[in-house]
């Protein structure tokens, strides 16, 4: 109750504290992690936020930041145990400023990443980063995860999208790295350090985005294939002859369509009859849709005959394009819920992937032959979800219980195929001593020397990323 007392004494910004108002904040989007706080603050200005992890550091309490907590892998979520104080972004959520001539947009670091793309919108601009929770999840996290998506063919990932930084540091000083320069080697990258730092050595308060023109054309199609080699194969046709305009390429397995298909709502097969895989891709920048049109049946007639596609239907309007899109976004809220998920979050060398799918499916089938595959992802980028749903009528502890196993098979074939077992949602708790235990032992020492340089109290997000 002092602490409490000390606490408002301190800072004037809003403040949870009742069982409540805190509960959203203390568990994530999975639902798997569940911790503690003494409050949930909520600091709509950067002074607010110094202020907070100021009184943190006089305090010994340890800070969590918190954007729209839709992170996969636990890092948003406090330990169980300690003094912890839940910092939530997401009233600290105003456009800042946007400079067309430079094409940047200068936010604040609660702003939920749909506000962004339609300030963007607004503007006459277009701001690709796009996933599909990005009606609620802010551009901190996307930051401080390094969020992927879809559109990273094209684009990059939110690092690639981030030009500038402001951070809240350990000691509660601000450091304005918002510049909005493509070209700046003044010493080393503070921003590209903080980018994908997970809230451990620093709170993300604002950032300047790159812009980019709208596209043009936008335009879907859903291509059926016998398996990731046709898959592959598509891709580099794809690739060679239409470049930057193919900006998506995403995977879903025949299990993903079925999960969406009884789970999402008004979700319709647009295929007579099943196959095993999926692509969706999607054309933009052509000088029209109808010559986006003529290019996809051109390129799909020819891999048709070349046997490399089985199928595929081209929508017919922007309507269509987003219809097809849902098929895709929908897997993960389908997944959920059809009950507990064993996740991963790979990315492969793209020449690897081919190989690498049927062999690490088989792996696990052998020893695992009853779990559910639902294999998904950004195939384009080299980046997947290969994941796995219970067998029928298992339940969720006897399931769970095979997490490990199950990981330390894929991974190893990652790791043997030159790939990461974390590639866009962040280690958080979920894959934090796996991935420490992959390291070489020249990065473990540099990133530990890193953390207890820039937090030699422990501060920032405990237990997430590194273990200390
Ligand atoms: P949170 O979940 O609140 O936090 C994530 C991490 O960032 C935590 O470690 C937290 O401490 C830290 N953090 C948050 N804000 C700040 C800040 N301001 N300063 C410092 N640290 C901070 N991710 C992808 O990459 N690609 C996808 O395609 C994708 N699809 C998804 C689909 C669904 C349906 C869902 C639910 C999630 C998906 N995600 C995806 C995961 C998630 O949306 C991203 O990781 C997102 O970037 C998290 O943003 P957030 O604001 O919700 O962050
Ligand atoms: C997605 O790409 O839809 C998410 O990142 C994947 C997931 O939920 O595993
Ligand atoms: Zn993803």
């Amino acid at each position: 109750m002092a602490m409490l007392d000390s606490l408002r004494a301190a800072y004037d910004g809003k403040l949870l504290v009742d069982a409540d108002d805190v509960a959203p904040y203390l568990t994530d989007w999975r639902k798997i992690w569940t911790g503690a706080a003494i409050a949930v603050t909520l600091p709509e200005t950067v002074d607010q936020v110094c202020t907070l992890v100021r009184w943190c550091g006089q305090n010994g309490v340890r800070l969590v930041p918190q954007g729209g907590n839709t992170g996969m892998s636990g890092g948003a979520t406090p330990p169980a145990e300690g003094l912890n104080l839940v910092v939530a972004l997401t009233r600290l959520n105003r456009i800042r400023a946007i400079d067309p001539v430079n094409n940047t947009m200068t936010v604040d670091a609660g702003v939920i990443l749909a506000s962004v793309q339609e300030a963007a919108r607004d503007a006459g601009r277009y701001f690709p980063l796009s996933l599909a929770a990005e009606g609620s999840c802010t551009i901190g996290g996307n930051l401080a995860t390094n969020a992927g998506g879809t559109a990273v063919l094209r684009y990059g990932n939110a690092r690639e999208l981030c030009l500038g930084l402001e951070v809240v540091t350990p000691t509660g000083e601000v450091w304005s790295g918002l510049k909005g320069l493509r070209k700046d080697n003044s010493g080393y990258d503070l921003r590209d350090l903080y980018i994908a730092s997970e809230g451990t050595l620093g709170i993300i308060t604002g950032a300047v985005l790159k812009l980019y023109p709208q596209p043009a054309a936008r335009l879907a199609s859903l291509v059926a294939v016998a398996d990731c080699g046709a898959a592959m194969g598509l891709l580099e046709v794809l690739r060679a002859r239409y470049a930057d305009r193919l900006t998506a390429f995403e995977l879903l397995s025949r299990e993903c369509l079925e999960l969406v298909l009884r789970h999402g709502h008004d979700a319709r097969d647009p295929f007579g009859e099943s196959y095993p895989w999926y692509i969706l891709i999607e054309f933009t920048d052509f000088t029209s849709e109808e010559a986006a049109r003529a290019a996809i049946e051109e390129a799909l007639g020819q891999a048709f005959e070349d046997g490399i596609v089985l199928d595929a239907v081209i929508a017919e309007s922007l309507a269509q394009t987003q219809v097809l899109w849902a098929l895709r976004e929908g897997i993960s809220e389908a997944q959920s819920a059809e009950g507990p998920t064993i996740k991963h979050d790979i990315a492969l060398p793209i020449s690897a992937i081919a190989a690498f799918m049927p062999a690490a499916v088989e792996a696990v089938r052998v020893s695992h032959p009853d779990i559910r595959p639902v294999l998904f992802g950004h195939l384009g980028d080299g980046s997947l979800h290969f994941n796995y749903s219970p067998g029928p009528g298992e339940d969720k502890a006897s399931f769970m219980a095979r997490q490990a196993e199950v990981n330390r098979i894929v991974h190893d074939l990652v790791m043997a195929a030159g790939g990461t077992i974390s590639a866009e949602h962040g280690l958080g708790v979920l894959r934090r001593d796996e991935a420490d235990a992959y390291r070489p032992t020249a990065e473990r020492q540099l990133m530990r020397s890193i953390k207890q340089a820039l937090d030699p109290q422990g501060i920032m997000n405990p237990g997430k990323l590194l273990a200390l």
